[in-house]
């Protein structure tokens, strides 16, 4: 059977096998909260055989939401709806983790599929409109709105906000915390010299740069349980000259690690400067230069959804995880799909016991079992 699918101890947590679902917002919580359509697109992802599932960007405070459809976990009254789901998964075998996410400057964006709701629509779906938040008062884009740059009371604040959503996740009962790095968002803000342009302890050299991820990783692991994997994901690259490099994000990584991160999400680009050339598996070169560099586990994600690439990434020593997010929507039962190719029986177990059996069944009248 293939290292793809053989287990991974992180911590106090084993998973089942490598694949992970990767974070994926769905625009279709209100006031942060989750409700049955999340549980049945991230249950649907257990049922089909994958050892993390990892819950989409989170807000850790209202403003911090890329729009008003995605969740917060900023009140005690988001946990419940979280915690349904954290069961529901748990019970079919897989880990779940949750991305604890500051959408910064790019929040109080639309939804992709409401771009311009009426007065009935933004009554029904609970429309909210605010200013971001940013390191500096610059936008995204022409088209993006102008963020408030943050004063050092009001970082200090979003730091506290990170530490009271990580300690609900726990007591949701996630497995894991992805911290939110990446694609343009708040901590990515705050480490590119793309769109960080302060010129206080948060700003100027890459040492600064890095300062507030830093101090939320350190921060989040002393109230997320000791046998808990934390996780960051990042972009890698900027993929822009004047951007944050490879070489950046291996001193990040090492940095990351010696507060307690276990795992880095190895994504890129995210500025409106960024310049990405994609192609299957074109971020895993990225991981591996992390995994080798920083001699931290890595995961990949990004056009990985060919089974022998993913089970060749693990298998060749680039990563320790590989994230799927398009490749699983298009098939949500992937992991199962690629073990049953294998011819490997354990492919019975990782179906839920529900179709296991009939399954087997299935293949014995055909001969195949
Ligand atoms: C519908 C959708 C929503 C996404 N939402 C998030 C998100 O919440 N957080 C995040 O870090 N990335 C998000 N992404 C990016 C994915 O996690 C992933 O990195 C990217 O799609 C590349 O992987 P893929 O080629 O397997 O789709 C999203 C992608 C999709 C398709």
């Amino acid at each position: 059977m293939s290292q793809l699918f053989s287990p991974l101890t992180l911590r106090g947590l084993t998973l089942r096998n490598r694949t992970v679902v990767a974070p994926m917002c769905q625009y279709s919580a209100q006031m942060g909260l989750a409700n049955d359509w999340h549980l049945v697109h991230l249950g649907r992802f257990a049922i089909g055989g994958f050892g993390l599932v990892i819950v989409e960007a989170t807000g850790v405070e209202p403003r911090g939401r890329i729009t008003y459809g995605c969740l917060g976990l900023w009140s005690d009254a988001q946990i419940a709806p979280l915690g349904r789901i954290v069961d529901f998964v748990h019970a079919q075998g897989a880990a779940i983790g949750i991305q604890l996410a500051h959408a910064g400057r790019k929040a109080s964006s639309p939804l992709p599929f409401l771009k311009d709701p009426d007065a009935e629509q933004k009554a029904r779906h609970s429309y909210e409109d605010w200013q971001p938040v940013a390191p500096s008062a610059f936008p995204h884009d022409a088209g993006s709105k102008v963020p408030h740059a943050l004063t050092l009371e009001e970082i200090a604040g979003i730091r506290t906000a990170f530490v009271d959503a990580a300690k609900r996740a726990g007591t949701a009962g996630f497995d894991v915390i992805e911290l939110h790095c990446a694609h343009g968002y708040l901590l990515n803000e705050f480490l590119s010299p793309l769109a960080n342009r302060r010129e206080d302890q948060y700003g100027g050299a890459r040492e600064n740069r890095m300062r507030l991820p830093l101090e939320i990783a350190e921060a989040v692991r002393k109230v997320w349980p000791a046998d808990k994997p934390l996780f960051a994901r990042i972009s890698t690259t900027d993929w822009h000259t004047d951007g944050w490099q490879v070489e950046d994000s291996v001193v990040l990584a090492r940095a990351f690690k010696a507060r307690g991160v276990d795992v880095i999400d190895c994504s890129s680009g995210g500025f409106a400067e960024s310049r990405i050339e994609a192609g299957p598996g074109y971020q895993l070169g990225l991981a591996d230069a992390v995994r080798k560099g920083a001699d931290i586990a890595t995961m990949t994600v990004g056009l990985m959804g060919d089974a022998d690439m993913a089970a060749a990434a693990i298998a060749e020593g680039k990563a320790d995880l590989v994230a799927l997010a398009r490749p699983a929507l298009e098939d949500p039962n992937w992991p199962v799909r690629a073990l049953a190719a294998t011819g490997a029986p354990e492919v019975y177990a990782l179906h839920a016991k529900q179709a296991g059996y009939a399954v087997r069944g299935l293949h014995k009248a055909l001969d195949k079992a």
